[in-house]
């Protein structure tokens, strides 16, 4: 058996069906290549047949991806697959994967066909699907509450039809580890043909169990986890990629085999889309929490003067932390700030949009005269416009004094229409966003508002993540600078921008 484990990484697909979770296309590459730097084998960059942004946004990942394998989701329909195919065109590798559920509920209530049916789909998806690319992977989607001998005959079939990797889905984060186990290695001793498909596992945390269950399944033979940054995905997410990668790559005494990432990579790129999405990484989390290798008591800290040993069981560096260098300076010109955000994956689509970056780059190391990577990614995230973006920052004053109610004035360009106002507010950030408010009337329901500081020190980029909420629908925003006022009306509006987008986007699995 092999001795590599492939990891499938699905943020920007599974991850991004988070609510609130989506991403914008340019967001989707950047965090691609941030992928492809930590040498993920293979991106499952969205669902193309969700919409016209889904489609593009796969394409524009296949072509800026060339290290990495990019995959396209498809339900086992023709158009799904042929919408995926045509999305893959332009990559270096691809890969379709399709899918189809297998579970009793699934079959009855969703799909309402007969097992038989089912077979017959899946057979047919994967034939189309090998009409685009060599490479093609087929999940039964709700296999953790699947029959086993229906699971043996789906399979069978699919790896006769051209499958090469079969992933078994636990979609609904019921199964233990114990059990999910011994489900990989029964499919893999009963299915005759399973030496010809490499096993993967997909597994969902509801039950907290996603990266243990993975784990198991490894420890029997599956050789492809699919995972997600931060653990990322529907409802309680998936696997934390860096969990499994470190379990896997600490404890080399209980596995046979091991990945390829680059594991210095695993803390940026946590970082990355965390400031992306919004969704924020608990202090207390594994490998990319911020106290993950933080020791508070004297007693350890004592210990680990004398021998990092006693208490680590992995080295901080080896996935990134304390690679904080100061990058650029105010001295720094446009030729250094470029090929430094081109290392980081960082495109311009023009020159206006480069020019208008590094002017705010200039602004900020006045201000603030050691920049970071992380203070070039978050001036990045803020300076993109999203698509068809309709509102716009001109000006920000706020007056906020003791004893005073403050006050905040706004100009904004709304459909490239320019208009003022004034309002107050209990605190300047709720004075700025109620004169937002008062010009869009947008009638969203602000449901998070955080602030964190980028680097350390008082002269850091605040960092502002917003959560809106309109009609069910979630979206989130960010905004950074230096004065945290500002930085929060830019991430309102970048919030308002994404919600004021017409969308019409299919749920690969409703
Ligand atoms: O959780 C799941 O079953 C999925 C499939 C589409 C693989 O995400
Ligand atoms: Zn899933």
């Amino acid at each position: 058996m092999s001795d590599k484990l492939i990891i499938f990484d699905t943020t920007l697909r599974d991850g991004e069906q988070s609510p609130g979770a989506s991403m914008t296309k340019d967001e989707k590459v950047r965090i691609a290549k941030s992928l492809e730097r930590m040498r993920v084998d293979i991106i499952e960059a969205g669902f193309p047949i969700a919409s016209v942004g889904d489609f593009e946004s796969v394409q524009a990942v296949a072509n800026a991806v060339t290290e990495s394998r990019v995959c396209g989701l498809a339900r086992a329909l023709d158009n799904d697959i042929d919408r995926a195919g045509d999305a893959l065109k332009g990559a270096n590798a691809s890969r379709i994967h399709t899918f189809i559920a297998t579970s009793p509920i699934h079959m009855k209530m969703k799909l309402r066909m007969e097992p038989d049916q089912v077979i017959e789909n899946a057979v047919k998806a994967v034939k189309r699907a090998r009409l685009y690319t060599d490479d093609v992977e087929f999940s039964p989607e709700d296999a953790g509450r699947s029959d086993p001998d229906f699971l043996c005959r789906i399979l069978e079939a699919v790896i006769d039809a051209g499958a090469s990797t079969l992933n078994i889905p636990d979609t609904v984060g019921y199964n233990l580890p114990q059990q999910f186990g011994s489900l990989i290695h029964s499919l893999r001793e009963r299915i005759p043909n399973s030496d010809k498909a490499i096993f993967s596992v997909h597994c969902h945390n509801d039950l907290g169990l996603a990266v243990a269950n993975s784990l198991s399944a490894v420890l029997n033979g599956a050789r492809q986890v699919e995972c997600t940054v931060n653990g990322l995905g529907e409802r309680a997410g998936n696997a934390a990629l860096e969990e499994v990668v470190m379990a896997v790559r600490t404890r080399q005494d209980l596995f046979t085999c091991d990945t390829t990432i680059d594991t210095s990579q695993i803390v940026s790129a946590s970082r990355l889309v965390s400031g992306i999405t919004g969704f924020a990484v608990q202090p207390n989390k594994a490998i990319v929490g911020v106290n993950a290798f933080a020791h508070e008591s004297g007693i350890h800290q004592d210990g680990v003067l004398k021998n990092r040993e006693t208490y680590e069981i992995m080295r901080a560096e080896d996935v990134g932390w304390n690679t904080n260098r100061m990058v650029l300076g105010k001295h720094s010109g446009r030729n250094a700030f470029r090929s430094r955000l081109e290392e980081l994956g960082i495109e311009f689509d023009s020159e206006t949009e480069l020019n208008a970056t590094f002017q705010r780059f200039k602004d900020l190391a006045d201000k603030k005269h050691e920049v970071f990577d992380e203070d070039l990614q978050a001036l990045v995230s803020d300076s993109k416009p999203v698509e068809s973006e309709r509102v716009r920052l001109i000006s920000l004053k706020v007056c906020s004094e003791t004893g005073e109610t403050p006050l905040a004035a706004i100009t904004l360009s709304v459909d490239d229409e320019e208009r003022q106002v004034e309002m107050m507010g209990s605190g300047p950030v709720d004075a700025a966003f109620k004169a937002i408010e008062e010009i869009v009337k947008s009638k969203t329901e602000l449901q998070l508002y955080s602030v964190n500081n980028i680097t350390s020190g008082t002269d850091s980029q605040g960092e502002v993540n917003v959560r809106l909420e309109r009609g069910g629908r979630i979206v989130s925003g960010q905004g950074a600078d230096t004065d945290i006022v500002i930085a929060s009306a830019r991430a309102y509006i970048h919030a308002l921008n994404k919600i004021l987008m017409p969308v019409d986007r299919a749920h690969p699995q409703v």
